[in-house]
């Protein structure tokens, strides 16, 4: 008697749930917590995984950071660079990484395109400052700079205590604006952050579903 083939069972297992790294950026009050949280609440109403972070964190290292920077000019450019990829070291070990390998969607607000164009304009060479990051970053799918002009960018912080006394001077912002505006990264996207808030969050998520269509799938 002839064998019956065996059934070929479908085994296929589903597939992971997939991780995606965004980074919002740019001089402080442009807008970028705004857009973080108004992106994760998007995502989470469609069912998706998301983790919302900060750099500087709020671990040791940016504690330190914090803390130092409440006395203007009491940091060096170097220390200062020493300080903030000591932070984001631990953040990659401790928080992105882990969240990314998860399979969730990191959201991150700041992240070293802010060292590049902060400390950059502190003095400190950007490409020495790619290089050291280089060895040790994992890079984003994708980045949102959101520029506005400076004074633009005060005004809205104006009522804000002020933590950061060494980094909110305007004429330093202004070398900080122009520094990101230098960036060509093609993993950039630099976006008007003088529209509203909700307008900037439509391009947003106009641009993140035409880069990864499965966004969309609730
Ligand atoms: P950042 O995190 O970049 O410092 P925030 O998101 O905290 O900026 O915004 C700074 C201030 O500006 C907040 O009071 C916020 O409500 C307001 N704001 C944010 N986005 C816009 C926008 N697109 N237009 C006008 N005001 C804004
Ligand atoms: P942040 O808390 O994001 O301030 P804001 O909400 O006003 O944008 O960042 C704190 C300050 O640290 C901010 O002035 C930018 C500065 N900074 C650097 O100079 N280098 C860096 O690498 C990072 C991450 C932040």
């Amino acid at each position: 008697m002839e064998k019956e083939p065996k059934k070929q069972l479908s085994l296929k297992k589903p597939s992971p749930p997939q991780g995606l790294f965004i980074v919002f950026e740019g001089i402080d009050g442009c807008g970028k917590s705004t857009q973080v949280e108004l992106l994760a609440k998007r995502l989470q109403r469609r069912g998706k995984k998301v983790v919302t972070l900060s750099e500087p964190t709020a671990g040791c290292w940016g504690q330190k950071i914090r803390a130092l920077a409440l006395t203007k000019g009491s940091l060096s450019p170097a220390k200062e660079l020493e300080l903030f990829i000591k932070d984001r070291k631990e953040d990659i070990k401790n928080n992105i990484k882990p969240a990314l390998q998860a399979g969730q969607i990191v959201i991150l607000d700041r992240y070293f395109y802010s060292t590049l164009a902060y400390q950059g304009a502190r003095g400190l060479d950007m490409d020495e400052i790619r290089a050291k990051h280089d060895k040790f970053v994992i890079r984003p799918d994708i980045v949102f700079i959101l520029d506005v002009p400076v004074s633009q960018a005060l005004k809205r912080i104006a009522s804000r205590p002020v933590i950061y006394g060494l980094f909110e001077d305007r004429d330093y912002l202004k070398k900080v604006r122009k520094n990101f505006l230098k960036l060509k990264d093609p993993e950039c996207y630099l976006l008007d952050g003088r529209r509203p808030p909700e307008a900037i969050g439509r391009q947003v998520w106009q641009i993140l579903i035409r880069r990864f269509s499965w966004l969309k799938v609730r």
